[in-house]
């Protein structure tokens, strides 16, 4: 079968797309769906997540020196979950093919059900060249002022990197929701107004356990297994793997 490429996506600073990218990755894993994890942000927040070594070297010596893949994925301690580590290197990267990602990631596609792509809070050479590279894009929004007014730039953003590619299915999560306050409840209802069944059902609710994980170098489900939130992520990630038929 073939390997599935999500990208999780939006140019958005601290929507929560690396707590996502960590965690529907983590969650694919304990489905025993082999998931390698691309970290793509020059920040290197989800490969800190997982590791406690250096992230070199890195997805970025594959992009821009050619280095194989294999050479630089690293084991994460967790069954069925692998990673690519990211660098400060990833800010200098500039797409030599708009799917460059994809083409040197495909030779070992067949060791892995998912490859999650998680793209740093900017519309350069690495988001570019996920969102081209990907087979569907999953976009954290938080609901707050304006949120919607950000989706736009990015939809434009893809139509142009896909432009000639086949389409792709894009799929929105509610992150950091906060279901007592009025604000996050109306910007829901819009979003589900504007993308109707492109929004998930699942909404991630905001929660300190998720902003403790990390400090442990913990997914969620390592963290607090039994949380409300591992349980939505949990949810999420069934909801992705069914509808790709795994
Ligand atoms: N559901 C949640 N509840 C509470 N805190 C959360 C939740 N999800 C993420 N956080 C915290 O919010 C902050 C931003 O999340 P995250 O790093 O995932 O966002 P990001 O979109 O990847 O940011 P950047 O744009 O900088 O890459 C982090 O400190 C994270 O631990
Ligand atoms: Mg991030």
């Amino acid at each position: 079968m073939d390997c599935h490429f999500l990208a999780v996506a939006n140019q958005k600073g601290g929507v929560g797309k690396t707590a996502t990218a960590v965690n529907v990755a983590a969650a694919l894993a304990v489905l025993e769906l082999d998931t390698l994890l691309v970290d793509l942000d020059p920040q290197a927040n989800a490969t800190g997540n997982l590791l406690n070594t250096a992230g070199t070297p890195g997805i970025a010596d594959v992009l821009i020196d050619d280095v194989e893949l294999q050479r630089v994925v690293r084991l994460t301690g967790r069954k069925h979950l692998s990673i690519a580590p990211g660098n400060s290197r990833l800010s200098s990267y500039i797409p030599k093919t708009r799917t460059e990602l994809r083409e040197k990631i495909l030779p070992s596609s067949t060791r892995y059900r998912f490859v999650v792509l998680d793209c740093p809070p900017a519309l350069g050479g690495s988001t570019v060249s996920a969102l081209a590279s990907c087979d569907e894009i999953v976009v954290p929004v938080q609901a707050e002022y304006l949120a919607l007014e950000g989706l736009s730039s990015l939809i434009t953003a893809v139509n142009r990197v896909r432009d000639g590619l086949e389409p792709v299915k894009t799929r929105y999560l509610l992150t950091m929701f906060d279901g007592r306050n009025r604000l996050a409840k109306e910007v829901e209802a819009d979003l589900r107004r504007h993308f109707g069944g492109s929004v998930s059902r699942v909404v991630i609710p905001r929660s300190v356990r998720m902003a403790e994980a990390p400090g442990f170098r913990r997914t969620i489900f390592e963290h607090a297994a039994n949380s409300g939130v591992a349980d939505a992520y949990a949810t999420f990630a069934k909801e992705v793997a069914v509808d790709v038929g795994r």
